[in-house]
């Protein structure tokens, strides 16, 4: 092993500023599975080969636990589903995976189309974006709405800054580095977090009183929020005013720069590849001026856009698990209490599964499915992705309604973006700016 990658400072730079040539570098000289220790966490046990991914995803949900720390865990709290282990992580995600079948996903479809066409509004006025911000306003939109349901725009405005402010005070240094988790008398970026955090829990808990007044339904439209306030574990037992708000929070963290990030990604290489472009384009072209939302579910190429999107720069890169019990990966003994991990980056550019893997080819989603422990941008068993389906979802009305009303130009095509760590996940290293004028009134 290089001198670089031996000191774990070194080694942690490195992965966050070039993921994919750091996890590649690794696996070419230590072999798969290959061990990982960064300055924070244990040291991981890593696979990135799909018969790994496979061995992980299969085995029973009792053999893994979350790892911690987490370093997000102060924005999701304590019974945030990403940290629950055994059955209460069972029970509450079949509580909570009824709120993300199709039909409720699609009743939030009128909503993203509404605040799509609202930003492109102001994009066409100024003639220019820049990727990351955009999406993440559609995306924080987007989810705010969902969750929470507000519609009156003042009211969406004092939403959208308290929760902007509870995750602007999760400051890198407060999430890499634990012991400035620690309030001096009022001040310091803990005492900071810890005001917004209360603030937007005091929101949050004037619309669970509203909603718990208005009396529920679990129908498709409505928030989120006010389906979960009316939902019962099997005991019958409802949850609790700090269990709701936990779950709204990290739903709201998990479902908004993820989506984004995996947009930023789907456009660049969009404008990158015109022969990509030209493809979806065509493609577009056969929906009506206002077309049926539902009939985006019936475009091959826009999905597979997405997916390669997906696969070329996994927006979460790693997948972690602790071992709650011994257990045998890759044909060696892993004792309890170790962690293990999947990176991603290497899963989706396996030569076997993904040939010129460096290449932008949507065409490869085309006719062809793939197994969930080769194609796992969303991890996989027991603790996949609870909004895969609302980000996909998502991702193809953006896209359908930007590509279709406009006409969008990389200001400085030539520069090349590879993925850097930013916040919670892996997004471009440069920030990516576009001319944009109108094409036809559409949507
Ligand atoms: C492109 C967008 C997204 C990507 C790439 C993504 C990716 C992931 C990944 C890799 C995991 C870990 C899975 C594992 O450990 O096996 C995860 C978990 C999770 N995600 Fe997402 N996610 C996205 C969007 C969303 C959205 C929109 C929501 C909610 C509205 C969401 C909510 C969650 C939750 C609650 C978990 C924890 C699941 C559990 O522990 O059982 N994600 N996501």
């Amino acid at each position: 092993m290089s001198i670089l990658l031996r000191s774990l400072t070194l080694q942690a730079i490195y992965a966050a500023t070039n993921p994919e040539k750091f996890f590649a570098k690794i696996q070419q000289s230590e072999g798969d599975p290959f061990k990982l220790k960064f300055p924070i966490g244990k040291e991981t046990l890593f696979t990135g080969t799909p018969e790994g991914a496979k061995e992980l995803f299969d085995a029973p949900a009792k053999t893994f636990d979350p790892t911690l720390p987490n370093p997000v865990s102060p924005l999701l709290g304590e019974n945030s589903l990403i940290l629950l282990k055994g059955e209460r992580h069972k029970q509450e995600k079949e509580l909570l995976m009824p709120l993300f079948h199709g039909g409720m996903m699609r009743s939030y479809g009128g909503s993203i189309r509404e605040i799509v066409n609202e930003e492109i509004d102001q994009w066409r006025s100024k003639g220019c974006l820049t990727l990351a911000p955009s999406m993440q306003t559609i995306t924080l939109r987007v989810i705010i709405r969902a969750v929470i349901g507000v519609t009156n725009k003042e009211r969406e405005k004092t939403v959208i800054l308290k929760v902007s402010r509870f995750l602007a005070a999760y400051t890198a240094p407060l999430m890499l580095l634990p012991w400035m988790r620690k309030q001096a008398w009022n001040y310091g970026p803990w005492a900071e977090f810890q005001k917004a955090k209360k603030a937007l829990d005091a929101l949050l808990n004037q619309e669970i009183e509203l909603a718990r007044k208005a009396g529920g339904s679990t129908d498709d439209g409505g928030s989120l929020l006010s389906k979960l306030v009316f939902m019962r574990l099997p005991e019958g037992i409802g949850l609790s005013e700090a269990e709701i708000s936990d779950q709204l929070r990290t739903l709201l963290v998990a479902g908004h720069e993820t989506t984004a990030t995996a947009l930023v990604w789907a456009l660049y290489y969009l404008h990158k590849y015109p022969r990509v472009l030209e493809r979806l384009v065509r493609e577009l072209s056969s929906l009506g001026a206002s077309f049926n939302l539902d009939e985006i579910e019936e475009l091959p190429y826009l999905e597979a856009v997405c997916n390669e999107a997906l696969r070329i720069h996994p927006v979460v890169p790693i997948i972690l698990r602790s071992l709650n019990e011994d257990f045998t990966f890759r044909g060696a003994f892993a004792k309890k209490g170790t962690n293990i991990g999947i990176a991603t980056t290497l899963l989706h550019s396996e030569p076997r599964i993904w040939p010129d893997a460096k290449e932008f080819t949507p065409e490869r989603f085309l006719g062809k499915s793939y197994l969930p422990y080769e194609f796992a941008p969303f991890g996989g068993g027991a603790r996949r992705c609870l909004g895969a389906n609302f980000a996909i979802y998502e991702m193809k009305v953006v896209l359908a309604l930007v590509i279709g009303q406009l006409d969008m130009r990389l200001i400085d095509p030539g520069k090349r973006a590879r993925p850097v760590l930013r916040n919670i996940t892996m997004g471009p290293n440069i920030a990516l700016k576009a001319k944009v004028k109108s094409k036809i009134a559409k949507g």
